[in-house]
């Protein structure tokens, strides 16, 4: 829980207190803080350097029985972003420490040239994102979450900020949702189960839901998704989610990208790193939360999500390299390959989503290519899509998340690479290079003229390192990435 307190630190009692610690400035208005900063610097080996850390028990002045300081480096280094990472890395302490209760001394907006929504909202951001911890699947439950996480403010700042916390933890609670769908094994998120797990959150936020069965998608003519789960014994879903405001003037549709498990199919992939493949399902994971979350925000905007669930498998009855299948827009596609299906979900997901809601604007988010994890290794999402102004607001968005993404290109005369001799189009490009732009423009031919962008997430949907506010495994990208976009319109 998150809680904003103005306390007198000489006066009442605290187990322990976290403060920052900038190396040439002092970043804190709070005399007490201040005064345990000043004693701190005084200890040599400590001088306030990014990753420094220092603790005094029982200082005197205060009723403090542990003061933990945590360099930052020097204050031009000081951004959301590492006042995220300070908190996040003091919240894994705390834990390692079994403790149920931290209370964090909050920079002075004004010291760290920054806003105070930002400075505050960072730091609970980092400390909420941290304080998670997946272990469903270990019979021994070693470690527990902070039970409160205390941030220590002047009273007018308290007064002025008071919704701040509760925004900050429906939004991060979003992300937490996404980390848990990715991290759960395919064994139990097969699409039928990842659909009913979508469901029922989806209705304690009150969105509408809807699920398109396989026999519906057979007589809707969704050829080119049904392609992808014939090799599975696992049946396909196709969820609908509503977020619909009354007085909305726009209608924005979300898709994602549900692989539950990505084999590659009859193009089987090779053994090694096999078993990430349960991240396939990351975009519609991070679309899900982030329309959950745009309805516990109350946003204005009409959001429809798209959720195509499939499970790519070989088997006698999968797909082979070579078939033609017949997408719901009517157009043909030549499998040249059955590892590359997401696109070949996607495109049936929004030819639906634009017949059925006529959307201003469509968003997908995939981990679609690993040729953008060449691109742009693993923390930076691409962002693909011929409207500059769309990918920039984007781009944006992830900058002030740091959910960072880069706009990629999108060239027409890369087109012809995924030329077919039999069908419309090939779902692979026969050159070998640039896989990940022309995953995209095989996207953009379904489209029509509607304004989109793309957003290939295959990089940043997963860490198997532990990272500042991250646990290994699902990271729950581009959800707050979305909230913030979608805050915009
Ligand atoms: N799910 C993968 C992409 C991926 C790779 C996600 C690494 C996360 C990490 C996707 O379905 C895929 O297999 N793409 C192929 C496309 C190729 C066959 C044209 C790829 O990137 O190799
Ligand atoms: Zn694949
Ligand atoms: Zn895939």
């Amino acid at each position: 829980m998150l809680q904003l307190k103005s306390i007198n630190l000489k006066k009442e009692k605290m187990t322990t207190l976290i403060v920052p610690v900038c190396k040439d400035k002092d970043i804190h208005d709070n005399s007490d803080v201040s005064k345990l900063v000043t004693s701190a610097k005084k200890v040599k080996e400590f001088k306030g350097r990014a990753n420094q850390e220092l603790i005094f028990y029982n200082p005197p002045g205060v009723k403090v029985k542990k003061v933990v300081f945590l360099g930052i480096g020097k204050l031009k280094e000081i951004d959301p972003e590492t006042l995220r990472s300070i908190s996040g890395k003091a919240v894994k302490k705390c834990i390692k420490w079994k403790l149920s209760d931290v209370l964090f001394a909050v920079p002075a907006a004004q010291k760290v040239k920054l806003k105070m929504t930002d400075v505050l909202g960072a730091m609970m951001e980092g400390a909420f994102l941290a304080n998670y911890i997946f272990d469903r699947y270990k019979k021994e439950k070693k470690d527990k979450k902070l039970t409160r996480l205390k941030f220590l403010v002047k009273p007018d700042t308290a007064k002025k900020q008071r919704r701040l916390p509760a925004r900050i933890r429906k939004i991060c609670s979003g992300t937490l949702m996404a980390r848990e769908w990715v991290s759960t094994p395919s064994n139990d998120k097969r699409p039928g189960q990842f659909a009913r797990s979508i469901s029922a959150a989806a209705k304690k936020a009150k969105l509408k839901v809807s699920v398109i069965t396989e026999s519906q998608m057979k007589k809707k003519k969704m050829g080119s998704l049904l392609s992808v789960s014939a090799g599975s014994t696992s049946s396909a879903r196709m969820m609908i989610l509503e977020h619909n405001p009354r007085g909305a003037k726009k209608t924005i549709v979300l898709a994602g990208k549900g692989v539950t498990f990505d084999s590659g199919g009859i193009n089987l992939k090779p053994g090694s790193g096999l078993d990430t493949m349960k991240m396939d399902m990351g975009g519609a994971a991070s679309v899900a939360a982030a329309l959950i979350t745009a309805a516990n925000l109350k946003l204005k905007t009409k959001i429809i999500g798209i959720l195509p669930l499939v499970e790519n498998m070989p088997s006698g009855s999968a797909t082979r390299p070579g078939d033609i299948v017949k997408s719901l827009s009517g157009k043909t596609i030549e499998i040249g390959n059955t590892d590359a299906e997401g696109r070949l979900i996607l495109i049936d997901a929004i030819t639906y989503a634009l017949k059925q809601y006529k959307p201003d604007t469509i968003i997908d988010m995939a981990t679609l290519t690993g040729a953008c994890v060449v691109a742009l290794g693993e923390k930076i999402a691409g962002v693909f899509s011929s409207d500059d102004k769309l990918a920039k607001s984007i781009v944006e968005s992830g900058e002030k998340t740091h959910e960072r993404c880069w706009h990629m290109p999108l060239p027409d005369d890369y087109k012809p690479l995924l030329k077919s001799d039999l069908a419309d189009i090939n779902n692979v490009s026969s050159a070998r290079w640039g896989g990940a732009i022309t995953a995209a423009l095989f996207l953009k031919e379904f489209t029509e003229d509607t304004q989109w962008a793309h957003i290939d997430i295959a990089g940043p949907a997963y860490t198997k390192k532990a990272e500042d506010y991250c646990p290994p495994g699902g990271t729950g990208f581009g959800v707050r990435l979305l909230c913030d976009w979608l805050e915009k319109q």
